[in-house]
């Protein structure tokens, strides 16, 4: 039963946030991390070393956060603290965003000379670094060794995907995207279920492509976004997570396994031949039910009578129903039209799924494209609870916070 499901708190949010800021030409990059930082509602306090002033003017993320930024060496604030130890006391996170060689070296060997060295030294939480410099200061033994001592010491590591340096070379040693770390931010950020804890869970997003011909296919609106979100919290909250995905439009967040695929027969095979490993199934894919006969060669406009005959894909969902094993959840989304309430309910019984999630995607603004959407969960039991409108992100956390509740009631309750 649902009555005492109460939304849960939108977790990770509004923290507060030492940035240290260091001296390389990624420097700039912070800039659109404070932005996007506090657009997400954390407070971010900039530190800067002398060089990374020499980048960009502190006045840029003293704007962008509306905090002074601590630049000078450590020393007493105005109220005669020591500024770098009360500052760091009020954050739940060290990010240093791009870290260079330099201060990692004095990271890793504990040497405390400026105010974000000594910030380092006196903080006993999480602390994230993007490491940003050319590829062969990277590669180098000294550089390779400091970050494994970061590592080994608790601190997490961001790197960025190869591409092109400002030296002019191309590979690894790009300072991760600033999208990509407030990702990270958010899993580290996130307060883990214990419930989760070494539970394998299974998500599906996006769409699938169905071949017409070599150069034509059939696919749908889904933007993928829903699922991805799903895969993201779930990990925020703590379980391990795959992801198996159609061509969707949205980034793939770090740390989670994924498998890209086309079509649902693609689809069919990753999610069924991974159903025996998995605690919780969910198919936020939008699979096609249907897929044409596809033409070896491109059909020629001057001899194709317009006719496509289509054949019923596997429904993925009822096969993952009637193969479930004892104590695996699997979990539905029901895309509807019309009778959404309805068609969930069917569908719930029909497929044998412990839990369904409906949304009416021909309501304007909300479902497949865009940023928001509402979703309404139903049990077994044909217990509804609304998890309202909200953006995906959000929706999806109350998804896993709703899931793990249920789930857990239910193992007290037997
Ligand atoms: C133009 C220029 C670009 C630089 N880019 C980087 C870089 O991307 N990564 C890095 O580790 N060092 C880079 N350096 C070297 C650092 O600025 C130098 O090691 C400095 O001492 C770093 O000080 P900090 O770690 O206190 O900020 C660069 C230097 C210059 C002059």
């Amino acid at each position: 039963m649902l009555a005492d499901f109460q939304a849960s708190e939108i977790v990770g949010e509004r923290a507060s946030i030492a940035l240290g800021i260091t001296g390389g030409i990624a420097a700039y990059k912070a800039a659109e991390l404070v932005r996007l930082l506090v657009g997400a509602g954390h407070t971010v306090y900039p530190i800067m070393t002398k060089w990374a002033a020499e980048f960009v003017a502190p006045l840029t993320f003293q704007t962008l956060s509306g905090q002074p930024v601590r630049m000078a060496t450590a020393g007493f604030g105005r109220d005669g603290d020591i500024e770098h130890i009360s500052l760091i006391r009020r954050c739940e996170l060290l990010l240093v965003a791009p870290l260079t060689a330099n201060t990692m070296a004095k990271m890793a060997q504990g040497l405390a000379d400026n105010f974000l060295t000594s910030t380092y030294l006196a903080h006993r939480g999480q602390t994230m670094v993007c490491p940003a410099m050319n590829t062969a200061m990277l590669e180098h033994p000294a550089t390779r060794r400091n970050m494994a001592q970061l590592e080994a010491d608790g601190v997490h590591v961001v790197l960025g995907d190869s591409g092109d340096l400002a030296c002019g070379e191309v590979g690894a040693g790009r300072m991760a995207e600033p999208a990509a770390i407030l990702d990270q931010v958010r899993w580290v950020l996130a307060p883990k279920l214990p419930f989760l804890e070494g539970k394998r869970v299974l998500v599906s997003a996006g769409p699938t492509q169905e071949d017409v011909d070599p150069v034509r296919f059939l696919t749908n609106r889904s933007s993928g976004k829903m699922g991805v979100a799903v895969a993201a919290a779930f990990r925020d909250a703590g379980a391990e997570v795959e992801l198996v995905h159609g061509p969707v439009q949205v980034a793939v967040p770090a740390r989670i396994k994924t498998r890209r695929v086309r079509s649902a027969a693609d689809m069919a095979d990753v999610v069924l031949s991974r159903q025996p490993d998995v605690d919780i199934i969910v198919m936020a894919a939008a699979v096609a039910d249907f897929r044409p006969r596809p033409s070896k060669e491109k059909l020629k406009k001057a001899k194709f009578d317009g006719a496509l005959h289509l054949d019923r894909t596997q429904d993925i969902l009822a096969t993952l129903g009637q193969r479930k094993p004892d104590g695996q959840c699997l979990v539905g989304f029901a895309a509807e039209t019309g009778s959404v309430l309805e068609n969930a309910a069917r569908k719930i019984r029909d497929k044998n799924l412990d839990f369904i999630f409906a949304n009416d995607v021909a309501a304007a603004g909300l479902g497949f494209a865009g940023d928001r959407n509402r979703l309404i969960a139903l049990n077994r039991h044909g217990v509804q609870h609304d998890l309202g409108t909200r953006d995906k992100a959000a929706l999806a956390r109350e998804l896993v916070a709703y899931v793990v509740h249920e789930l857990q009631h239910e193992l007290q309750s037997n």
